[in-house]
């Protein structure tokens, strides 16, 4: 029998004693064994994985039919949430560390390779496809100017040409366009494509702190579990080229407070970058911007599809 396609119980069980009491066990066989003629195998395989873990989890913890019955209320609440721009289900996979597991799972990064994390629910396809150099940032109030730069490579060190790099963030203001109307649609969002140096650079603005949407059911979970609902300051990006693996991850800022308890377990070492600060006099200094700005380079490292 291979791993994957689950238990064939082709025989009936063998009968049980008429006498004896039907325990939790004998259910949970009964239950697995109901699955055994599931025609797909991956699906036979997943759903007696499942049921044997929810079996186990009912049994180890001696769960009251009250706690059962406040977890259904809890996942009906969360579905009501749900809308299309609330995806309060993917808020609780992320808040729950499920997200970053199944990215481990199916992202594992080769030496030297850029790590992933979430994508995260802001991710809007189709943003401004704009030139090298060009600012992110379509509007007053989103922040401190920094500039983004690097150079896209493979595993051995040698620029990649025509990658592109889709990027979004928020603004001072914690949102993301995509959460306010009352910013420009293509705000903080933009695609770029590297020439033959590999090399990128855009103007951006330092990303700041912010909370997951709180107010709904993961918003209560979060606080009976005692946690807070913020995430560290990252400037997101998918980063592609033509026979590579595509890479979706975020840029982190190590000032940030919540590196070491980013509510959907992003974080990783690899991925904390500096954002450097410069006075308005500096070389360099942005246009019409009085205040302090930033420099973030960081180089991106593709894997090669394997033949
Ligand atoms: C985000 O990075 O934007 C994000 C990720 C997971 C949950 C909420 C927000
Ligand atoms: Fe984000």
């Amino acid at each position: 029998m291979r791993i994957d396609e689950g238990e064939h119980v082709a025989e009936e069980p063998a009968g049980r004693d008429a006498a004896a009491p039907t325990g939790p066990e004998d259910i949970s066989e009964q239950v697995v064994t109901s699955l055994a003629g599931a025609p797909d195998p991956r699906l036979r395989y997943l759903m007696q994985k499942l049921v044997r873990c929810l079996h186990s989890f009912v049994i180890e913890t001696s769960l009251t039919t009250e706690e059962w019955r406040a977890a259904i209320d809890f996942l009906t609440a969360t579905g009501q949430m749900s809308t299309e721009k609330r995806q309060e289900f993917i808020l609780l996979s992320d808040t729950l560390g499920i997200s970053m597991v199944l990215d481990a799972v199916n992202h594992p990064a080769g030496p030297s390779v850029t790590e992933s994390t979430v994508l995260g629910p802001f991710y809007v396809p189709g943003s401004p496809e704009r030139v090298m150099g060009d600012s992110i940032s379509e509007m007053e109030g989103n922040g401190a100017p920094a500039l983004v730069s690097g150079t896209v490579r493979d595993v051995r060190g040698a620029a990649i040409a025509g990658a592109v790099l889709d990027v979004w963030q928020n603004s001072a203001r914690g949102t993301y366009t995509v959460q306010d109307e009352t910013q420009p649609p293509g705000n903080l969002r933009g695609r770029f494509r590297t020439g033959p140096d590999g090399r990128f650079w855009f103007w951006s603005v330092r990303p700041t702190d912010y909370s997951i949407p709180d107010d709904g059911p993961v918003g209560a979970m979060l606080k009976a579990l005692g946690r807070h609902p913020w995430r560290a300051a990252h400037l997101h990006l998918i980063a592609s080229a033509p026979g590579f693996i595509p890479v979706v991850t975020h840029l982190f800022d190590d000032e940030s407070r919540y590196l070491e308890s980013d509510t959907v377990f992003g974080v990783k070492p690899s991925l904390i970058c500096h954002y450097l600060r410069h006075d308005p006099s500096d070389e360099g200094a942005p246009a019409g911007s009085a205040g302090d700005w930033y420099t973030l380079e960081h180089d991106l490292v593709l894997a090669e599809v394997a033949e």
